[in-house]
């Protein structure tokens, strides 16, 4: 058998060790994991991590096939590996399988469970307080009967509204790869979106300004979708800005984008508040981060807004840019393509 034809078939990083516990073989992919020095090594003083190293000791000793981890660090990230010892002739093969994505999936999905759960418990806590004093203590009591009934009518909007977020969410997620193909016009969408948040802007006492083209801005586009992202960014303008603020939200003509490597129409949404803090900004689009949790809960803010924004910009191919400073007001832009 030809050791070196069989491991350079693998796929993966794969190397031999003979009786004499030398490596004898390895194909470029472990050479690139591990150094081309481990060649004609032994493999000791080649592997290195004691746990790696008894694995393949005991394999050797009775020849039958082990698993184990391997990990290392290639300067920008740990990697995991799960590495398969399986006894060959008189020889071992020993393969390297990368479980990095596998796991920080896993650990992602964990995370999110975690918070969705924090998320749900909190409001749901404060229900279920004021219905066992609803049913005890205040139980003929009209006034804070009353009183309890609203706020649990928020908590239980707040569920509600995180229960469609995450829906929403996930819908945006599941269609991300199908490109969306219906003409929308934007100039038109963004005077009805301002139109339909004209009450909560002037219940804020914040100004909306509108910089429009004369003529539609036609895009291939989700209406919804786009409503949305228009919708959450004029919002945050609104909530976070506080009163006697400007929003203003503008459309752009068509122009070269070189980000998007071809024509593009800018949108943007900016507003005149407090601003937000650069060490932030990388952050704000992921599920569920606020930079002030308790302010932004108040205002009723589940953080999943613009996790939407941004999948629903990479549905349409285009590119989203938040920028703030503190005391300067906030600029989200957001190119889409033609
Ligand atoms: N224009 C803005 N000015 C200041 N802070 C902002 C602005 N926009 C967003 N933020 C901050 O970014 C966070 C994330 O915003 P995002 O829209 O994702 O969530 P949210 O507004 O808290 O909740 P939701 O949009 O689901 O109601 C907000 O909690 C807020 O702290
Ligand atoms: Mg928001």
């Amino acid at each position: 058998m030809n050791e070196q034809a069989v491991v350079d078939a693998v796929p993966l990083p794969a190397l031999i060790i003979q009786s004499d516990e030398r490596i004898s073989h390895a194909n470029a992919e472990a050479c690139k994991l591990l150094g081309e020095a481990i060649l004609r090594r032994h493999f000791i003083t080649g592997l290195r991590q004691p746990q790696l190293l008894d694995t393949i000791e005991a394999t050797i000793r009775d020849r039958s096939e082990r698993q184990t981890r391997y990990l290392t660090n290639d300067g920008a990230q740990d990697t995991a590996f799960r590495v398969y010892v399986r006894p060959l002739d008189t020889s071992v093969l020993v393969t390297f399988v990368d479980e990095t994505s596998l796991e920080q999936a896993g650990q992602m999905r964990r995370d999110f469970v975690a918070n969705v759960s924090h998320e749900l418990k909190t409001p749901l806590t404060a229900l279920m307080g004021f219905i066992e004093t609803l049913k005890g203590p205040a139980k003929n009591d009209e006034g804070a009967r009353d009183r309890f009934l609203s706020i649990m009518e928020t908590e239980a909007s707040r569920m509600n509204r995180l229960v469609s977020d995450l829906l929403s969410l996930s819908r945006v997620e599941a269609e991300e790869r199908v490109r969306p193909t219906t003409p929308v016009d934007l100039t038109g969408l963004v005077k009805s979106t301002i139109h339909s948040l004209s009450t909560l802007a002037e219940d804020a006492d914040v100004q909306i300004r509108s910089v429009l083209p004369d003529e539609p801005a036609i895009i291939a586009g989700d209406e919804d979708q786009l409503r949305q992202v228009l919708v959450n960014l004029i919002e945050n303008g609104i909530k976070y800005s506080g009163a006697g603020t400007t929003v203003t939200v503008s459309v752009g003509p068509v122009a070269y984008e070189t980000r998007l490597k071809g024509d593009g129409i800018r949108l943007s949404v900016k507003d005149s508040g407090a601003g937000i803090d650069p060490v932030h900004l990388p952050r704000l689009t992921e599920r569920f981060y606020r930079v002030d949790s308790h302010r932004s809960r108040e205002k009723g803010g589940t953080g999943l807004g613009l996790a939407i924004v941004k999948h629903i910009v990479n549905r349409h191919r285009g590119r989203i840019r938040i920028e703030s400073a503190r005391g300067a007001g906030t600029e989200v832009t957001i190119l889409l393509p033609v």
